[in-house]
C-alpha cells in the first residue's frame, strides 16, 4: 500500500483549484492508500503572518477537508504545527539545500516580485519545508496541482541528494498522484492565470449557489467564434477546462460542437457551468455548515491526527539523526 500525503496552506477557504488539485479522486485515494491530509500553517506564515486570522483559517481548512469527504477513521488529518518534528527535519534538509537552486524556484521568484517588502528566509526555503512534510512520512505519492510540480521535483532532488551523501537508500523519491494524467491547473474566471486565493478569482467550496451563479455569469468571454473549428481564446478555453472537470462528457461534447459550428451561446454555457459547479459544491457546503461549529469534533480529529502523524514523524527523525551521525550520550 502506498503512502499518500496531501497538503493545503491555511490562507483562507478551499476553492475549486484546491479541490481538484489536492483532493482529486480522494474517495478512491483514501481507500487504496495510507493517506495523510495536513494543513500547512507554517507555510502560510511565509505570506500571511497574521495572528488574528491564522487559527480561523486553520479551522476553515480542517472543516473543509472533512466536508469534502476526507474520513478521519480511514485517513490521518493533522495540522503541520502540531507535528514539530517537521521543523527539525526542515533544518536538517536545509543543510543540503543550496541558495542557487532555492532562489531560482519559480514560486519564490514570483512571490519575491509580488511582496518586495517581505522576501523572507521562509519564502526562500519553502521547498525544503515542503520536502520535510513529504519525506517525514516517506510518501510515495503527492496529489498536487500543476503549480506545485517544481516543488515536488525539488523534493525528489533533496531525497536523492540525502541518499547519495550518506550512502543510504533511505528516502523514496515521491511522485505526483495523478492517475497518469497531466497535473491539473484550474483557471480563474477572469480570463487568465490559475484560480488562486491571492488572485481573487476563486469559486469557494463554501460559497452559496447565488454567489456562484453571479461569479460564473460575470466570467470574461469574447464576442464568439467567427469561423468553424477555430482555436479558442484563453478566456473561453478556461471555461471549457472547468466544464471538463465538473460536467459529463456529453455536456462537454455538446458545447464543443456548438463552438465548432459557431452556434455557441455563452449564456447557455455559463448557466450549465454554474449548475454543474453547484452540483459539486452544494453538498460540501451543507456539510461545512454542519461541521464548522462542532468544536468537540474538530478538536478530536486534530488531536488524534496529530498523534498518528507524530508517531511516524518521530520514527523518521530518529532514523535521519542516526544516519547523519547525531547521537545521544
Ligand atoms: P496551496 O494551499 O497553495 O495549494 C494547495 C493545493 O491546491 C493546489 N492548487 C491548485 N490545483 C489546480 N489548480 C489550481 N488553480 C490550484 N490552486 C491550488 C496546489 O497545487 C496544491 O496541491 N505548497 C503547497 C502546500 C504544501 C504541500 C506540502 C502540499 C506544503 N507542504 C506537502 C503537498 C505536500 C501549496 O501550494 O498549498
Amino acid at each position: 500500500m502506498d503512502t499518500v500525503l496531501s497538503g493545503i496552506r491555511s490562507t483562507g477557504n478551499l476553492h475549486l483549484g484546491n479541490y481538484y488539485g489536492a483532493l482529486r479522486n480522494f474517495t478512491r485515494m483514501q481507500h487504496e492508500n495510507k493517506c495523510f491530509f495536513f494543513i500547512a500553517d507554517y507555510h502560510s506564515l511565509t505570506t500571511h503572518p497574521d495572528p488574528k486570522i491564522l487559527h480561523g483559517n486553520v479551522k476553515n481548512v480542517l472543516t473543509e477537508y472533512l466536508a469534502a469527504g476526507i474520513d478521519p477513521e480511514v485517513s490521518t488529518i493533522y495540522i503541520q504545527s502540531d507535528v514539530p518534528e517537521v521543523c527539525e527535519l526542515y533544518l536538517l534538509l536545509n543543510m543540503h539545500a543550496y541558495l542557487g537552486e532555492l532562489s531560482k524556484t519559480v514560486s519564490f521568484k514570483e512571490k519575491a516580485r509580488k511582496h518586495k517588502d517581505n522576501v523572507n528566509a521562509g519564502l526562500l526555503t519553502y521547498p525544503t519545508l515542503m520536502a520535510a512534510d513529504i519525506l517525514m512520512h516517506n510518501a510515495d505519492k503527492v496529489p498536487v496541482g500543476k503549480d506545485q510540480e517544481q516543488h515536488l521535483e525539488m523534493t525528489r532532488k533533496f531525497a536523492r541528494r540525502f541518499n547519495n551523501m550518506y550512502g543510504v537508500e533511505y528516502f523514496k523519491e515521491p511522485v505526483a498522484y495523478n492517475f497518469g494524467q497531466e497535473l491539473i491547473k484550474i483557471p480563474g474566471l477572469d480570463g487568465s492565470g490559475k484560480m488562486g486565493k491571492s488572485e481573487g478569482n476563486c469559486i469557494y467550496l463554501s460559497e452559496d449557489s447565488k454567489s456562484i451563479e453571479k461569479k460564473v455569469k460575470r466570467a470574461l468571454t469574447d464576442e464568439g467564434p467567427k469561423e468553424p473549428n477555430s482555436e479558442k481564446p484563453e478566456c473561453i478555453e478556461n471555461l471549457f477546462t472547468i466544464l471538463k472537470v465538473v460536467s459529463t462528457e456529453e455536456v462537454v461534447m455538446h458545447f464543443e460542437d456548438k463552438w465548432n459550428t459557431c452556434e455557441i451561446r455563452y449564456g447557455d454555457l455559463k448557466k450549465q457551468l454554474a449548475e454543474d459547479i453547484i452540483k459539486v459544491t452544494a453538498p460540501i457546503r451543507e456539510r461545512i455548515l454542519d461541521i464548522q461549529n462542532d468544536e468537540a469534533y474538530l478538536h478530536k480529529v486534530a488531536t488524534e491526527g496529530a498523534e498518528k502523524a507524530r508517531a511516524n514523524a518521530d520514527k523518521t527523525l530518529g532514523e535521519v539523526r542516526e544516519i547523519m551521525g547525531i547521537k545521544k550520550f
